[in-house]
């Protein structure tokens, strides 16, 4: 099954992607994590130190070509072979999960430059490496631009990451309208830095007010903030600590609407 993690800036989609990624991997034997944001930092979150973070080679751009038919259909073809991508991208991270990292354009930095064929590139990689593993997880930047570009338009969960104010509130509203005329098959939200009963009813009150159903809670946990001060991934750090615990009830969660779903219906396109 192919997740994604969405939201507004500062959510905890990283977070949450890296910690429920060590938790899938403990049952697949592999796991791929793609790293959708033109300013990466999801390495330290699956636990891979911050040196091999500098190391990591980002994938080119051009690693996805895009073939026009005769009837004008149009489909995208990875230029190198699975084994190919892993063997010259991937960054290793424990529980046997490879990671694969957005590149950017040549001529500079996210900011600089089309980030036309990066998003074409991820959104290629999400489906043609899809086969690799059985869940791929990648975390999206902040904002809408992967959607609106369609980066994300292949991914069969949209987890949708909200923190208890309103206009992270507001932004997952607008995350989950684009998102469904995606047709993205599951779309659900995630409650995180939830820190008592008000913050609770209020994301509840909002999500039933605009149809929008929550699939978890994270709560507001110091352990995740520990973790990053020592550039250690939360799993590792403080592997029982509330956060971590509600991120496992998360992926069980996950799991079971994992088996309601057909997971291989997407087209690369
Ligand atoms: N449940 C939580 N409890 C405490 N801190 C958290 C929690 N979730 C995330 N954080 C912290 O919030 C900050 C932002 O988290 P993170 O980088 O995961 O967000 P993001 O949505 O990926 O941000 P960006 O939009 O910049 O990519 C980090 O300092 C992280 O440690
Ligand atoms: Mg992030």
């Amino acid at each position: 099954m192919k997740i994604a993690t969405v939201g507004k800036g500062g959510s905890g989609k990283t977070t949450l992607a890296g910690i429920l990624a060590r938790i899938l991997a403990e049952t697949s034997n592999k796991m791929l994590a793609v790293d959708g944001d033109p300013n990466p930092n999801l390495a330290l979150t699956l636990g891979i130190s911050p040196e091999a973070a500098d190391d990591i080679c980002y994938i080119p751009p051009n690693i996805m070509q895009l073939a026009q038919g005769a009837d004008g259909s149009r489909t995208l073809n990875m230029t190198l072979s699975e084994k190919e991508v892993i063997r010259r991208y991937a960054a290793h991270a424990p529980g046997g999960i490879d990671l694969l990292v957005m590149g950017k354009p040549a001529d500079g930095s996210a900011g600089s430059g089309c980030m036309c064929a990066s998003h074409r590139a991820v959104r290629g990689l999400i489906t043609k490496m899809s086969g690799y593993s059985a869940h791929t997880i990648t975390d999206m930047e902040a904002g809408l631009e992967h959607l609106k570009r369609g980066t994300a338009r292949n991914v069969d969960l949209m987890l949708v990451v909200t923190e208890p104010y309103y206009r992270s509130l507001e932004a997952a509203a607008r995350t989950w309208r684009l998102a469904a005329e995606l047709d993205i098959q599951q779309i659900r939200v995630v409650a995180n830095k939830v820190r008592n009963r008000e913050d609770r009813a209020a994301i509840t009150e909002f999500c039933q007010r605009h149809d929008m159903t929550i699939i978890g809670e994270v709560p507001q946990d110091e352990a995740f903030l520990e973790a990053e001060r020592t550039a250690r991934a939360p799993i590792d750090h403080a592997p029982d600590s509330p956060g971590v615990r509600a991120v496992r009830a998360l992926a069980s969660e996950i799991r079971a609407l994992e088996a309601t779903m057909n997971v291989n219906s997407t087209e690369c396109v």
